[in-house]
């Protein structure tokens, strides 16, 4: 396991955190920096030979690594697999990071009703189904921490508005939760990433990747897209000691785009 660059080595030592769609992209970056820092780390997601290949490579760094298949659309699967997780660690589940989502570009008109369920079955309903399961776990223990990766919707998310509006409905989850849970001990934030250079942008279409690639960076008042290390440094600030007195917020974790420029034009 590679030492984390920011961080000292035992920040999250002897904390179980859960990470969703972990098998790849940024919720890997996630699982390998909450490694670093001395967690053990549990992912899901669908595709069970990616997962495997994940956590092979993760154990093989010498992480301590869970890995089973999960659907996050299906909430009687996540009350399972949740289950199998917190018997997997004697009960015990601190830190839960709702990164599985996914998408795809349309103009919102042409979008059609499976796609819009689709897309805000993931990255709503999932997440609230995940939250709810390990909050249950949560409040047995008097404390824990959810954060959830959304994405930069805040002017509106022109070609993107399943989840433009997904994400919405999850920064708003984020403060009703953080406010109820608070008496638990269960500190609720968010992630707004910008355009991070992962594997989620393999799934688009050649055209937006160029330009992704050769336009988008101008558009960004730091000239430069996001890397997947740069949001788990901000996933590993909120779920150790630095994260004590912060819940209910949503921090950007994109170069400063959500203030500034036009990433996707109209
Ligand atoms: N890359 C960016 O610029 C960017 C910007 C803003 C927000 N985000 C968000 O950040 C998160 C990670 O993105 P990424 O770029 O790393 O893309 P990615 O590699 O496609 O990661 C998405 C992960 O979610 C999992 N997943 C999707 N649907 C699922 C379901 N129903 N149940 C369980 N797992 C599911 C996927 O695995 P399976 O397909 O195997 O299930 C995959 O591992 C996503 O929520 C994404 O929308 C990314």
């Amino acid at each position: 396991m590679n030492p984390s660059k920011i961080f000292r080595s035992d920040l999250l030592t002897d904390k179980n955190v859960i990470v969703t769609g972990g098998g790849s992209g940024i919720g890997r970056a996630i699982a390998e920096e909450c490694l670093a820092l001395g967690a053990r780390v549990a992912i899901g997601a669908r595709k069970i030979d990616r997962l495997e290949q994940t956590a092979e490579e993760l154990r093989a760094g010498g992480g301590d690594v869970y890995a089973a298949p999960l659907d996050i659309r299906d909430p009687e699967a996540v009350d399972a697999w949740v289950d199998g997780v917190a018997s997997h660690w004697g009960g015990q589940i601190d830190v839960l990071v709702n990164n599985a989502g996914g998408q795809f570009p349309s103009p919102a008109i042409a979008i059609r009703p499976k796609g819009w369920r689709a897309v805000v079955e993931t990255n709503l309903n999932g997440t609230w189904f995940m939250s709810q399961a390990v909050a249950q776990k949560m409040m047995s223990s008097g404390s824990g921490r959810i954060i959830n990766i959304v994405a930069n919707m805040w002017r509106g998310f022109p070609g993107m508005a399943h989840t433009g509006a997904a994400r919405a409905g999850v920064v708003n989850l984020t403060r009703t939760l953080a406010l109820e849970w608070a008496k638990s001990g269960i500190l609720v934030n968010a992630i707004a990433p910008g355009v991070i250079r992962s594997s989620g942008l393999d799934t688009y279409p050649q055209e937006i990747r160029d330009s992704i690639e050769t336009e988008v960076p101008k558009h960004i008042p730091l000239k430069r897209l996001g890397t997947m290390e740069d949001v788990a440094w901000a996933v590993a600030y909120l779920a150790g000691p630095c994260g004590d007195y912060i819940t209910g917020e949503t921090i950007c974790v994109d170069g400063g785009q959500a203030h500034w420029g036009t990433v996707f034009p109209i």
